[in-house]
């Protein structure tokens, strides 16, 4: 499996808090929960869990259906297994790989892959994924998912560092800075360091962490998706909204062709 940055690993615990400010996730499993209803969906797979943002809140719009996670990260995959030990006792969550993805084909009649989960990627391994998760799906399966928009990249947080977070670890006594650092190194492709700043008892620690962060574009997405299989039905800027061009995400339903 790809090596993990920090902040799905050493720092997933501070993954909610420092994540949190940039999504609306009852929004998103609202506008999900609408789409799932709809398809009277009955398996859903969340194939990049994170901490189970998404699961939990769709558990607790609809216990009555099958909810199984994964992810690649074992601190994430504790994290969502503690989150939702209390909602569904039964819940089916798993480390593995999204691109190798442990399951029979045709196992999901849904699948979710939400936040950043494509950024990582280059090209050839999106269209592996969307393969891949057309095979765990069966036919007129729902694929939903978001990227960030390679035609809405927000210019103005490249090349100027910026705190975007600064709270106390009341278990550890640590208090947690966080600064972010992006440059845009290809037309599509950012490179960003978040540099953790940990004081305790009045000793400082700076771990630097570093994702590549892969944008798409609509009209590629679109073309990827056809070639793996699947129909597009929507493609929205926000959860439910309509799609505007140049807007920083896009969120996208397609449908596994029969
Ligand atoms: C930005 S987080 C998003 C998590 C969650 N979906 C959310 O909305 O908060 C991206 C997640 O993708 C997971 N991930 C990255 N590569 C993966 C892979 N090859 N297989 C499964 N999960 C992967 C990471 O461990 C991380 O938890």
């Amino acid at each position: 499996m790809p090596a993990s940055p920090k902040l799905y690993s050493e720092f997933a615990k501070y993954y909610d808090r420092l994540e949190s400010q940039y999504r609306d996730y009852w929004k998103e499993a609202k506008w999900i929960e609408t789409l799932l209803e709809s398809s009277h969906s009955k398996r859903l797979i969340d194939v990049s869990c994170g901490t189970g943002s998404h699961l939990e809140r769709l558990l607790k719009l609809r216990i009555e259906r099958q909810y199984v996670g994964m992810d690649s990260s074992s601190q994430m995959v504790r994290i969502t297994c503690a989150k939702l030990d209390n909602l569904a006792p039964s819940r089916e969550i798993l480390l593995a790989d999204f691109l190798k993805a442990p399951f029979q084909s045709g196992s999901f009649d849904s699948a979710i892959c939400m936040y950043w989960s494509l950024a990582g990627l280059n090209p050839s391994q999106t269209k592996e994924l969307f393969r891949e998760i057309g095979r765990i799906l069966q036919p007129s399966g729902l694929f939903i998912f978001d990227v960030e928009n390679a035609e809405g990249i927000k210019e103005n947080l490249l090349n100027s560092p910026f705190i975007d977070a600064f709270f106390s670890d009341d278990e550890t006594g640590s208090n947690i800075i966080r600064a972010n650092l992006s440059k845009k190194i290809e037309a599509d492709l950012v490179d960003w360091h978040a540099y953790y700043l940990l004081e305790r008892e009045g000793v400082s620690e700076l771990i630097n962490d570093e994702i590549r962060l892969r944008f798409y574009s609509k009209s590629d997405l679109e073309s990827i998706l056809g070639d793996t299989g699947f129909k597009v039905q929507q493609v929205l800027s926000s959860p439910g909204g309509a799609y505007q061009a140049g807007s920083p995400s896009l969120y996208f339903v397609a449908q596994k062709m029969k």
